[in-house]
């Protein structure tokens, strides 16, 4: 008998292939087709078998490479073509700030069966790569993941009241576009201009950057650093850690130092 169709939504992580989950790793391998998006690391890609057939459907601000509407249909005709094991893969987690949970209702309505493998956020990964912790003893108590992202020239519709709290560890995913408003309306709220602020740009690849500085500063450092997308903005007291908490620069020293002594053990055998 045929094996019915099956999508799998799943989650890449935001960019070093080792953060992919052993499920989403086999789930690669085993793949009839894999749909994917911008924000899935090129390491990642080259992990999925050179027979399987991919395609690509990323999203950039303000420029799709194709609608959402065109990507559930993309699936379910991939589906209803006698695709067994079709992977949809997504940056970071699949449910978060992403549209897995539309794909998701929609083959729902088209009766395609599907499974939803979780990824590690861009939240967790990339502070933590930048030596932020999202909570902290006396520092911070609570997260608060929030969009920056909104329609064009409209105004960013987030409670600025509640998120202006010192007690919380703010994270804007897509918030680049608009520093400016997002710094001064909460300023406005009445969070502190020196309140330690991060942005974190192409976190954990290789080429990770970072930049500590404070609320008020936020858009200014962005501008002349020349921050480009995917980048997350962090604004809390735990940022100030970050310096304390640095432990990738340090890991890459070991590496190289290990790499170092590997040559010299093989140079003196
Ligand atoms: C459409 S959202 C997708 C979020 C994704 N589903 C997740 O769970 O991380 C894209 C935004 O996530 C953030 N992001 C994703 N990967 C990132 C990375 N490697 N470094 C920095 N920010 C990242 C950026 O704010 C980017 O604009």
């Amino acid at each position: 008998m045929n094996k019915p169709p099956h999508v799998y939504l799943v989650g890449a992580g935001p960019g070093d292939p080792e953060l992919l989950t052993v499920k989403a790793s086999r789930l690669l391998r085993e793949a009839d087709v894999v749909v994917y998006d911008r924000l899935v690391s090129a390491e990642i890609l080259t992990m999925i078998p050179s027979g399987t057939a991919k395609f690509y459907v990323g999203k950039a601000a303000g420029h799709h490479h194709m609608t959402q509407d065109e990507i559930n249909a993309l699936l379910v005709q991939l589906a209803r073509a006698g695709k067994t094991r079709i992977v949809r893969l997504k940056g970071g987690d699949p449910l978060i700030f992403d549209r897995g949970s539309e794909e998701a209702r929609y083959l729902h309505e088209q009766g395609i069966p599907f499974s939803i493998v979780p990824g590690i956020t861009s939240a967790s990964a990339c502070t933590t790569y930048a030596g932020i912790p999202l909570t902290h003893r006396g520092l911070a108590r609570s997260v608060r993941m929030v969009t920056g992202h909104c329609q064009k020239n409209r105004p960013l519709d987030l409670n600025w009241n509640s998120l202006a709290d010192p007690d919380t560890t703010l994270v804007v995913y897509m918030g680049l576009g608009h520093l400016q408003e997002i710094a001064t309306r909460l300023q406005h709220a009445g969070l502190s201009g020196g309140t330690p602020a991060a942005i974190i740009e192409n976190g954990t690849h290789s080429d990770q950057r970072r930049c500590l500085t404070t609320l008020a500063q936020l858009p200014e450092q962005a501008r002349v650093q020349v921050f480009t997308t995917p980048s997350l903005i962090v604004i809390g007291r735990v940022v100030a850690l970050a310096k304390e908490l640095e432990w990738r620069q340090t890991s890459d020293h070991e590496q190289a130092f290990a790499e170092i002594l590997g040559q010299s053990i093989q140079a003196e055998a």
